[in-house]
């Protein structure tokens, strides 16, 4: 969000609780200029915007501003009690500032390594997000994010390495979407839990329809990490144009340039009905999770947790 509108978001929000909260920000570096390879793309893409008769003129140039001084300004005067960082951490001077405004930080590694780095760089808590997470991979250190995805542990395997490896508490996160995958995270040492996909299908998400509709029809193969969609690898539940232009792509231009691209695609396909070029964010949890309100299935994840806890000490 530009950061006016992550001041009216903080506002909205505040005069609807006085509980505390966690505001999360990219901290994406700007993409390079590249207008050879930034053509290339729109032109690996002109067979849909001819087959959907779209102008290809009709896209703009998306440039998400990263975690900056002005939205800096915004958490210094918002106070949140959390704030979390995906893709790293916001330069040294600008972490320092939320720091001092009291706010705890939080920031996602997706191995040993980045959440060492992220211990050295002052955070709270480290996020563990596994091979399983819906969502953007938090992969920051790596120097190929796409030769990454290969490499990437699943939670099984990352949790309890990342716990070894830091002093600060370890939140995990990927496909936990009941109170098996809470316990079998506390069990490997996570002192908390994140969960994403399980909350998609509650009436009070945001979730459009054609998003809950695949939810709907998920089975753990039917999600994919691809960086066609957006420059940076995510896991999504395919579509036809992840299936073409990818998954993977070394061709795609810099996170987030391709979401641009794809929007006047997105628009038209979602008219007609069809989620065919929407990043469809989830998890390989996505068939566990049920419709269910927000407030009932936290309580439903706290109590069934406990229960396989119970059944474990017995
Ligand atoms: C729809 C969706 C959107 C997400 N957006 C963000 C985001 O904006 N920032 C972020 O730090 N993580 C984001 N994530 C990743 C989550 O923080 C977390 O790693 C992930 O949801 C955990 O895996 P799960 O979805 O299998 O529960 C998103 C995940 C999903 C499913």
């Amino acid at each position: 969000m530009p950061h006016d509108r992550v001041a009216k978001t903080i506002g909205e929000l505040r005069a609807l609780t006085d509980k505390p909260f966690n505001v999360n920000f990219f901290c994406h570096a700007r993409p390079k200029v590249d207008a050879e390879r930034e053509e290339r793309w729109q032109g690996r893409l002109s067979p849909y915007y001819d087959e959907l008769g779209v102008d290809r003129h009709s896209a703009s140039r998306l440039d998400l501003p990263p975690f900056d001084d002005a939205t800096c300004t915004v958490v210094e005067k918002a106070r949140p009690a959390v704030v979390s960082f995906h893709f790293g951490l916001p330069e040294p001077a600008l972490l320092a500032r939320v720091k001092a405004a009291g706010c705890r930080v939080m920031s996602s590694a997706t191995t040993v390594a980045e959440a060492i780095w992220l211990e050295a760089h002052g955070v709270d808590v480290v996020i563990a997000q596994g091979y399983e997470a819906g969502g953007h991979r938090a992969t920051f250190l790596a120097t190929d994010f796409n030769e990454a995805v290969s490499s990437q542990s699943g939670g099984l395997a990352l949790i309890p390495q990342v716990v070894d490896a830091v002093r600060v508490p370890v939140v995990a996160a990927g496909a936990i979407a009941d109170g098996r995958g809470i316990a079998a995270a506390f069990a490997l040492g996570a002192a908390g839990v994140q969960i994403g996909t399980a909350y998609l299908l509650c009436p009070e998400a945001a979730t459009p329809p054609l998003h809950r509709d695949a939810l709907g029809h998920a089975r753990p193969d039917t999600t994919v990490l691809t960086n066609v969609l957006t420059g940076r690898p995510a896991r999504v539940h395919t579509n036809r144009f992840v299936r073409e232009a990818g998954p993977m792509s070394d061709a795609v231009s810099d996170f987030p340039l391709p979401l641009g691209v794809l929007t006047p695609l997105r628009a038209k396909a979602e008219d007609r009905g069809s989620g065919a070029f929407s990043p469809l964010y989830a998890g390989q949890g996505s068939s566990l999770t049920k419709e269910q309100p927000a407030e009932s299935l936290t309580r439903r994840l706290v109590q069934e947790a406990e229960r396989r806890f119970q059944q474990l000490a017995s």
